[in-house]
């Protein structure tokens, strides 16, 4: 392979950037030219792409977002978008393609692997959606970001005896809101997996309130319901002074963790050593902490991946 693009695609999420340098850098150490795609597909048909240096990728692995920009592009759901990419791409000479996203960016690489690109995918989605990998890229740092707002709602929800309903993103899978539910002593995580009781979480509420318990905190996945919905109902029936917070773009940004610039590195060098062993139609993905390749037709295939049973069971095993 003498050269190859990356680009990231659809919503952002921290960790981005460590991939993308992972893939720049690994990519020149190997002696292949790297070119970045800006603003993901919609920057492969407008041919908007830069040939990437070393130092092209400084100072880029601490910071939030993805300084190659992603976009979510409609041209990617027709044949002719497709034709046009994949064109683009054998009039650069690219023999390889990294793409970096969630589901929707995943299937656009599927479809250029039908039209002939060798291309390998990075599942990158604070939804943790992605079938096929335990998780995926900026998951850990937007939950992080969730606990953080979660623990200093606690302080002033305690201080004036208020539930708080939390709005978090996730519009099929409710990892977010169920995994921030448990590591912020949630009493209540709504995710759209599972139907929930309004009339048994108000009865709940209200022993907690009888009790003189002095907050309750109430985690909602955004595909489950508003929290605006939730929290009416909670204060008509309950009492309860209730208050919304609406996370929303927050929990996309910020300084990546630990976790997320590991992973990232990791899952860039991985996808690379696909490309450089002929393998095409993939996805890297993380399997019991350790790397593996799986078809990108297979996780497609297999649609949205919901929140598994175990962390369910845990998170309402320790809601009281
Ligand atoms: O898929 C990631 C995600 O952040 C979802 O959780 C959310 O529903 C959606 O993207 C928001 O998309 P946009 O940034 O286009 O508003």
């Amino acid at each position: 392979m003498k050269r190859m693009a990356v680009l990231t695609s659809g919503g952002d999420c921290s960790g981005m950037n460590a991939a993308i340098r992972a893939v720049v850098r690994y990519g020149l150490g190997h002696g292949i030219d790297v070119i970045g795609i800006q603003k993901g597909y919609q920057g492969l048909i407008d041919r908007h792409y830069d040939k990437m240096v070393s130092h092209s990728v400084s100072n880029t692995i601490q910071r939030g977002g993805t300084f190659l920009q992603s976009a979510r592009c409609l041209e990617m759901h027709e044949d002719a978008g497709l034709e046009l990419a994949a064109a683009n791409l054998r009039g650069l000479g690219v023999q390889g393609l990294v793409v970096i996203g969630g589901g929707g960016s995943l299937r656009g690489a599927q479809a250029l692997a039908g039209k002939g690109v060798p291309v390998v995918g990075i599942p990158a989605s604070i939804d943790n959606d992605i079938p096929l990998t335990d998780m995926s890229l900026g998951v850990d740092t937007a939950l992080n970001n969730i606990v953080h707002a979660v623990d200093c709602l606690k302080d002033t929800a305690s201080s004036h005896d208020r539930a708080f309903v939390v709005e978090t993103m996730g519009r099929d899978c409710g990892y977010l809101a169920v995994a921030a539910a448990i590591a912020c002593g949630a009493e209540y995580a709504l995710i759209p997996e599972k139907a929930y009781d309004i009339e048994a979480i108000c009865e709940s509420l209200q022993r907690r309130y009888r009790e003189g318990r002095s907050n309750s905190i109430l985690m909602v996945a955004e595909g489950a319901a508003s929290a605006q919905e939730i929290a009416d109902i909670i204060h008509d029936r309950v009492g309860y002074e209730t208050r919304i917070m609406v996370l929303g773009h927050y929990q996309r940004g910020g300084t990546p963790t630990t976790f997320d610039r590991i992973l990232g590195s990791r899952f860039g060098v991985e996808a690379v050593e696909a490309l450089l062993a002929g393998e095409q139609g993939k996805m890297v993905a993380l399997r019991a902490g350790g790397l593996t390749r799986v078809s990108l037709d297979e996780v497609i295939e297999q649609g949205i991946r919901t929140i598994d049973n175990s962390m369910l069971r845990l998170a309402e095993t320790l809601e009281l």
